[in-house]
């Protein structure tokens, strides 16, 4: 087998399909959303890659901390063969666990964006010979089929990815997780938590714009796609934090009363002024939620580890043995 393969999970056509139900439930629905993973076109992800830098990003550089000092007891405590990463990106912080885990045969990473999946897979395989990269062009909300590779097996969800999902999404992820986990497997989970307003805030809204470049990018994505009429020119990216279900929202509002056509869809879509579209939900979490969370989809979490300033989490857990037939 070649060092690097890179395989769609799902025809070209699946995606547009998706792209057009979502789009349609989303702006026909009151409020209007879109879901975030359709902001990660090779631009999309691009810009993503710019926030992680940016001062007032911290879950980044936190998430990178604990990489760093804890890699060695992922490794021990997995000795896996096969490392799978949801949501991958640019796999540049997973290179700190990859480096760890010295019986590493097989990194398989998973992502909506085929250019970051390019990038990070070639760039890898130059970096580490002898390490099989089987990228997968896939979305990790949809049942995934993995390929057939030597275990134990370490499923990484980094970034605090799991908070783009609603609570009850992220219920039946979980135990779609949990089903890729046989006993000796493991889940590797990033999340950021809980803390002061402002500073949560800053993380979704920096001073220099990108995160509202980030924003707009999902309203370019649907004019490219479904041929629509958006001005990104006519929205202003707004974050807030929702206390009551502790995550941060990110929202397009209209400057102004406009309609939006989108010709492949047959549709019109009125914004009045200042009615705003949420393009997504970034949920923080707390220790005791996290654990509960993993318990109720038959995991058990056995390590958590935080940065310096206790910003942001990762767990790892493994297969309840009560849930194991
Ligand atoms: C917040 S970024 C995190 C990237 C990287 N894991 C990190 O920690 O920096 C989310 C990543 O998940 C991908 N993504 C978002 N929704 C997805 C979905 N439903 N299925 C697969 N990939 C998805 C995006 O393309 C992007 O690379």
């Amino acid at each position: 087998m070649s060092p690097f393969q890179i395989t769609r999970t799902l025809p070209e056509d699946a995606t547009d399909a998706a792209l057009r139900a979502d789009v349609l439930q989303g702006l026909t629905a009151t409020p209007k959303t879109l879901p975030p993973k359709w902001f990660y076109d090779a631009h999309g992800s691009e810009l993503f890659e710019r926030i992680t830098e940016l001062p007032e990003y911290y879950p980044t550089r936190a998430e990178r901390e604990i990489l760093v000092d804890r890699a060695g007891e992922i490794a021990a405590a997995t000795r896996a063969r096969t490392l799978v990463e949801l949501g991958s990106g640019s796999s540049e912080k997973t290179r700190h666990v990859i480096d760890a885990l010295t019986d590493l045969d097989t990194y398989v990473p998973v992502d909506v964006s085929e250019s970051a999946l390019t990038g990070a897979g070639r760039a890898l395989i130059a970096e580490r010979p002898g390490l099989n990269v089987h990228a997968l062009i896939a979305d990790f909300t949809a049942p995934l089929t993995l390929p057939d590779t030597p275990g134990p097996r370490l499923v990484a969800f980094l970034g605090g990815t799991i908070g783009n999902l609603l609570p009850e999404e992220r219920a039946a992820f979980l135990g779609s997780v949990r089903a890729l986990l046989s006993p000796g497997d493991a889940l590797l989970l990033g999340t950021d938590l809980v803390k002061d307003e402002e500073v949560l805030v800053r993380a979704y809204d920096d001073a220099a714009g990108v995160t509202a470049a980030f924003d707009k990018n999902v309203l370019a994505v649907v004019n490219r796609e479904l041929g629509a009429d958006f001005d990104p020119g006519a929205f202003d990216h707004v974050a807030l934090w929702d206390a009551r279900n502790e995550w941060i929202e990110m929202r397009l509002r209209s400057r102004t009363a406009q309609t939006v056509k989108l010709p492949a869809l047959d549709l019109a879509v009125d914004f009045a002024a200042g009615e705003e579209l949420r393009t997504e939900v970034s949920a923080k979490f707390r220790e005791e939620g996290v654990r509960a969370e993993l318990s109720a989809a038959g995991m058990e979490l056995s390590h958590w580890w935080t940065d310096r300033e206790g910003r942001f989490a990762l767990s790892l857990s493994t297969v309840s043995l009560s849930t194991v037939r």
